[in-house]
């Protein structure tokens, strides 16, 4: 190699850690070939010194200070890993900047609360950050979007980006357990995060989504805006029902921009049994972007996990040793907009599930508040009645949230159904 090495600085020797060093060991003659120069980790930074990692550290610089390892002079690159949106990850990310060093991250909590701010100060400092393994793991969907889709206006970018909260709502389909009984058994297996809300409360998925908008649609990035819902109320009986209906669960992410601002919700969905969505199992991710001229792309494979994290991380490293120095969201982060949020989603189907009391007149009670609010009946089923209550299956045609939200409000009049009806939007796909 002619070149000089190009040095990396880890902070964080974890999951995503650890595969990064295996995999620069293992791969280090076909990166050198592709890169034409040698990547060589210098220093390393993590809490504990003493952990036994399962990996080789004696040839690397310690820092206990990330920070420290930041500013390093024999570190051109610094990867953070440590994760957090706030404390080391951002502090040693700012120092890396202003040290004149360019950053690689997998960390999409950081990124969505201050990615606008990251991706100023880089750009105005010559520095590139680049964020790969934040978003769906090991599939390559910021470069899809950064690059193979550049030239494309994108009308809408959706998918599932939570492989643990994908691994819940299978699980309880398949095993039919309920989601009290699956989070358990994911918490106790470790496919929880250390704050199992993160997952369950889609607020892991939603920092995903944030940061694909941003990109897909040259805004600032606007993680508050994401209208959010987790999987803690989905029941083993709505799987059924819908599975019934031909539909599944999926926590799904939904960005697009419309006439009435950029819509970004992060809320359970069903889609169609038969889709590339329906079909996803276990702890895969799924992204689908759409754009003009190019029509649907769908992108899937493992989210999370040491090979997948680290496989996107050396991405991002591999461009910047062949000088390739993209912009963080794709575009100069003084060009971004602010995101206008549109305050209503675009409308949809929707499933309802009733418990119906089983008299005469009870239907047509139900029917007449769905008429008086303008919610059309698509499909309707009834099953087997026990105690005199009837479970009835609604699938609607497009509507708005609130005119179901409305439904929902007065069919509590009607005395005919048992509270509380279940509403879940159908997304087309
Ligand atoms: P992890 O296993 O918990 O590892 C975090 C590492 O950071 C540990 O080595 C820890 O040190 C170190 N660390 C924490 N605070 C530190 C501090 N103040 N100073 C120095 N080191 C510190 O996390 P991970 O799963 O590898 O995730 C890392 C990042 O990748 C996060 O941003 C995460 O969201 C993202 N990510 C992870 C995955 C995945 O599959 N795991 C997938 C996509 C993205 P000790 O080991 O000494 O405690
Ligand atoms: N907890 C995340 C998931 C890890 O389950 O997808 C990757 O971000």
């Amino acid at each position: 190699m002619t070149a000089a090495p190009l040095r990396l600085g880890i902070a964080g020797l974890g999951t995503v850690g650890v595969g990064v060093l295996k995999m620069i060991h293992k791969n280090a003659k076909i990166i050198s070939l592709r890169t034409g120069r040698d990547i060589v980790v210098t220093a390393v930074s993590a809490r504990s010194r003493s952990k036994d990692r399962g990996v080789d550290l004696s040839g690397f610089a310690w820092e206990d200070d990330p920070v420290a390892l930041a500013k390093r002079d024999d570190v051109d690159i610094f990867v953070e890993l440590m994760g957090g949106h706030e404390g080391p990850a951002k502090d040693a990310t700012e120092a890396a900047i202003a040290a004149g060093k360019d950053v690689v991250t997998a960390n999409k909590a950081m990124l969505a609360v201050h990615g606008q701010s990251l991706a100023l100060a880089a750009e105005a400092a010559g520095q590139v950050i680049r964020f790969e393994a934040a978003v769906a793991g090991g599939i390559p969907v910021v470069k899809a979007l950064t690059e193979g889709l550049a030239g494309n206006k994108i009308n809408r970018v959706l998918g599932v980006m939570n492989g643990s909260c994908n691994y819940i709502l299978t699980r309880m389909e398949n095993a039919g357990l309920s989601y009290a009984e699956v989070f358990a058994e994911a918490n106790a297996l470790g496919y929880l995060e250390a704050d199992p809300n993160l997952d369950v409360g889609g607020i892991d998925a939603a920092h995903k989504l944030a940061l694909l908008a941003a990109i897909a649609f040259g805004t600032e990035v606007d993680f508050d805006s994401v209208v959010l819902e987790g999987i803690g109320a989905v029941t083993i009986e709505d799987i059924h029902a819908v599975a019934d209906m031909g539909y599944r669960v999926k926590l799904l992410g939904v960005a697009q921009m419309t006439g009435r601002g950029l819509e970004q919700r992060m809320t359970p969905c069903l889609v169609p049994a038969s889709s590339p969505l329906g079909q996803l199992e276990g702890g895969t991710n799924m992204v689908i972007l759409e754009g003009d001229d190019s029509g649907q792309i769908v992108l899937r494979g493992a989210g999370a996990g040491e090979g997948p994290t680290a496989s996107a991380v050396m991405s991002d490293v591999l461009d910047l040793a062949r000088g390739l120095r993209l912009k963080t969201f794709g575009q100069p982060a003084t060009t971004l907009v602010k995101a206008h949020p549109a305050t209503t989603a675009t409308p949809a189907s929707f499933y309802l599930r009733l418990q119906l009391l089983d008299k005469p007149g009870a239907l047509a009670k139900v029917a007449a508040v769905m008429g008086e609010a303008g919610v059309s009946i698509d499909r309707m089923r009834q099953y087997g009645h026990d105690a005199g209550k009837a479970p009835v299956l609604i699938v609607t045609h497009k509507t708005t949230r609130a005119a179901i939200d409305q439904v929902v409000l007065d069919f509590n009049q009607t005395q005919v159904v048992e509270a509380p009806p279940v509403a879940l939007r159908i997304e087309a796909i």
